[in-house]
């Protein structure tokens, strides 16, 4: 009866996933926002998930939120959410009033990361590296079921690095961002096609127009090829087994892994060199919610909170 509470607030939709201890999803659901990082959309998301599940002795014993940007180590502190612009801990404070629990914020790829990795699309690896297909480009980095965190908590930053040839002005104000390449709005702009009311709706129309339309198939090409070459940049650096891809890459498919998989080929530094699996995930978007939901029992299974 013990339930923990994972919520997304992300650029252009929120999520919300409640699990129990044993891991089973009691709710998910994903809603569409009025503008990027509608902090509005995620309290009623909370105050509604929250009516759902109390009742029946059930107790919320921890939120998670995972939110688009750079989180300090102490699990509450934004420092920088590039596409969204919120920082400080005031998130926390405001789904803590909602939810009657105790808190916590995190970085959005590392929550799927970890929800992917341990009963998603990289169970059967030790070695993860996980991609969001969001309108930012963050990587959650998982080490044997741990997240590498890095120095303060920064670690899988990825979407910033200057990858590809993209010259468009990244959320972050700087030009030339693997984002700015491969975000869900830097491909929109390619294939020119317009944001519908949720990722997955959009991302399944550039797929449907891709079958009768080759300049969209092009495009995905050269999405795909932007994608490979900084997974090869990764692969140096982090050697994974498993390369998860989530959002909207998921309904994109092999339209965008076929060109990512010759690109990573071809830039690998060797023949020799691992080349790592490119995976699509199999817990879609609510991937991020429910890794929030499930760290929000860290605290439990480290002994630190007694129920
Ligand atoms: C942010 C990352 C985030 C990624 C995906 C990037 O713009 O800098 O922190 O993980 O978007 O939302
Ligand atoms: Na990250
Ligand atoms: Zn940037």
């Amino acid at each position: 009866r013990f339930l923990g509470i994972g919520l997304e607030l992300n650029v252009d939709y929120v999520a919300v996933a409640v699990l129990d201890l044993s891991g089973q999803t009691r709710l998910s659901a994903t809603r569409p926002v009025a503008a990027p990082g509608d902090v509005t959309a995620l309290l009623e998301l909370a105050a509604w998930a929250r009516g759902q599940v109390s009742g029946n002795g059930e107790i919320l014993v921890g939120g998670t939120v995972a939110v688009p940007g750079l989180v300090r180590g102490d699990n509450r502190t934004i420092d920088w959410a590039p596409n969204i612009g919120l920082s400080g801990a005031g998130l926390a404070e405001d789904v803590e009033a909602v939810l009657g629990c105790p808190v916590a914020v995190l970085n959005d790829a590392n929550c799927a990361a970890y929800a992917e990795a341990h009963h998603g699309a990289a169970t059967d690896t030790d070695h993860a590296l996980y991609l969001t297909g969001t309108v930012g480009i963050g990587a959650g980095i998982v080490d044997r079921g741990d997240l590498i965190r890095g120095a303060v908590g920064f670690a899988g930053e990825v979407g910033h690095m200057p990858i590809g040839d993209s010259t468009a002005l990244c959320g972050c104000g700087r030009r030339g961002c693997w984002e700015a390449s491969i975000g869900l709005y830097a491909v929109l702009a390619k294939v020119g096609l317009p944001e519908l009311s949720t990722p997955l709706a959009t991302a399944a129309a550039v797929a449907a127009a891709a079958a009768s339309d080759p300049r969209v198939t092009a495009a995905l090409e050269e999405v795909g090829r932007d994608v490979g070459l900084g997974v090869a940049m990764l692969t140096s650096v982090l050697d994974p087994a498993v390369v998860v891809l989530g959002g909207y890459f998921v309904p994109l498919g092999e339209l965008v892994l076929a060109p990512a998989r010759a690109a990573l080929d071809a830039r690998l530094a060797s023949a020799a060199q691992h080349r790592p699996e490119l995976r699509l995930s199999t817990l879609g978007i609510e991937a991020a919610a429910m890794g929030a939901a499930e760290q929000s029992f860290a605290d439990v299974f480290s002994g630190d909170l007694e129920l």
